[in-house]
């Protein structure tokens, strides 16, 4: 921890006005370590009124021209998936420390070359995988640790997901390719799991995919895989994006069984504990912008958003737990649980791996040549 006089006022810029953007720069907002706040948007209403919300002291809607601003120390990259890798580049140049939003790019090439970026320049670089900064995921990576199972043999992971996030997610780019369902939500199941495993790393990945119902807008439904890890301890990793609209898991649904020599942990993350039922159609927990679904949805599993839950005009839960250690990070120097850019980008080529052994229809050895992507 930093001693009191050399705790020095975080400038932040803000880089992506979007959903996610807001929430992280409405905490930015209230945490007393920072002076300066820039917002960007390329949708200049969207930074004005960000900016206007946050009592920010700048906006622009020229990620470059904030992040030179000799006011800034630190940065966001909160810009849709597509669009990370220009300003991370453009950060890292200026030397600013980072929180980036998964995925550190949407292909292997520029995911390598914005890690090597980073790590050349030795910024300080973290990545927004939210489920580190809930209390159940903690205390659980605390028992494995202190070796309350003994040695982990197996584990299972099983995500659900609505359909209304990958329609939301695709509809808004052309570049729909790698959108699909582990490279994009299956990320945050399998960084929990390696970080529960931590030390453990796959050798060798077989995966299946299936597109039944979500192949006519670009992506597939589901995709399962087996991870065999170099210590032989076995994995299950799989996910369904593609649970339809008026299944009351707005969002994210998980499961997690971890079999150990000496015990055994299972987690139920499905949010089946806190059920409301309405005549009134329910979209308190997720409803992007502009879209307007099909069906109504009557019952919900409340708290599935994985950032959290309004209440009050806030937004509480783990996203505040996790941008608010990020500032305490810069700010007092405290350790804090946060993916780094090598973990994301693992995370990318580990979801990319089981897409290719599903096209391929054949198991792959791992750590995977990343040529092997271009082939
Ligand atoms: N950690 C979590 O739980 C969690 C949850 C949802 C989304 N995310 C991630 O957060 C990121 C943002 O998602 P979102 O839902 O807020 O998206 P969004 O589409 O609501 O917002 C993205 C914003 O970035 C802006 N933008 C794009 N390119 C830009 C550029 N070059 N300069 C400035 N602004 C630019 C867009 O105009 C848009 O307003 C994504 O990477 C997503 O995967 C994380």
């Amino acid at each position: 921890m930093k001693e009191k006089k050399d705790r020095k006022e975080i400038g932040l810029a803000v880089v992506g006005s979007g959903a996610i953007g807001k929430i992280r720069a409405a905490f930015a907002r209230d945490y007393p370590g920072v002076g300066w706040i820039g917002i960007c948007d390329i949708n200049e209403s969207l930074a004005k009124k960000l900016a206007e919300e946050t009592k920010a002291d700048f906006y622009t809607t020229d990620y470059k021209e904030l992040l030179k601003r000799r006011e800034i120390n630190a940065a966001i990259i909160s810009t849709d998936e597509n669009n990370h890798v220009e300003p991370i580049l453009a950060a890292v140049e200026q030397g600013h420390r980072l929180f980036i939003e998964k995925p550190l790019a949407t292909n292997v090439k520029d995911s390598r070359m914005v890690y090597e970026a980073i790590k050349e320049s030795g910024v300080d670089a973290v990545m927004g995988y939210t489920n580190r900064f809930r209390r159940r995921f903690l205390t659980i990576k605390e028992r494995l640790r202190t070796g309350e199972i003994g040695e982990i043999t197996t584990v299972t992971t099983r995500a659900f997901m609505n359909r209304m996030v990958p329609i939301a997610t695709l509809r808004r780019t052309e570049l729909k390719g790698n959108l699909q369902p582990m490279v994009v939500s299956g990320t945050h199941s399998l960084d929990m799991s390696l970080w529960l495993m931590e030390g453990k790393e796959p050798s060798e990945i077989y995966a299946r995919s299936i597109d039944k119902a979500l192949g006519h807008i670009g992506t597939k439904d589901a995709t399962f895989g087996i991870f065999t890890m170099n210590d032989g301890t076995l994995w299950s990793m799989n996910i369904s994006w593609a649970l339809p609209i008026v299944w009351p898991g707005a969002v994210y649904g998980l499961e997690i069984g971890i079999v150990g020599t000496q015990g055994v942990i299972t987690i139920d993350d499905t949010h089946r504990d806190l059920v409301l039922a309405s005549e009134k159609p329910q979209w308190a927990g997720y409803r992007p912008e502009g879209y307007k679904p099909e069906f109504e949805r009557h019952v919900e599993f409340l708290t599935s958003f994985p950032p959290g839950d309004m209440a009050f005009g806030q937004l509480w839960g783990p996203m505040r737990e996790e941008t608010n250690s990020w500032f305490a990070r810069l700010y007092t120097g405290m350790d804090t649980p946060h993916a780094t850019a090598w973990d994301g980008h693992r995370n990318l080529v580990l979801t990319m791996a089981m897409c290719l052994s599903a096209d391929r229809g054949t198991p792959i050895k791992l750590p995977i040549d990343e040529e092997e992507f271009y082939k």
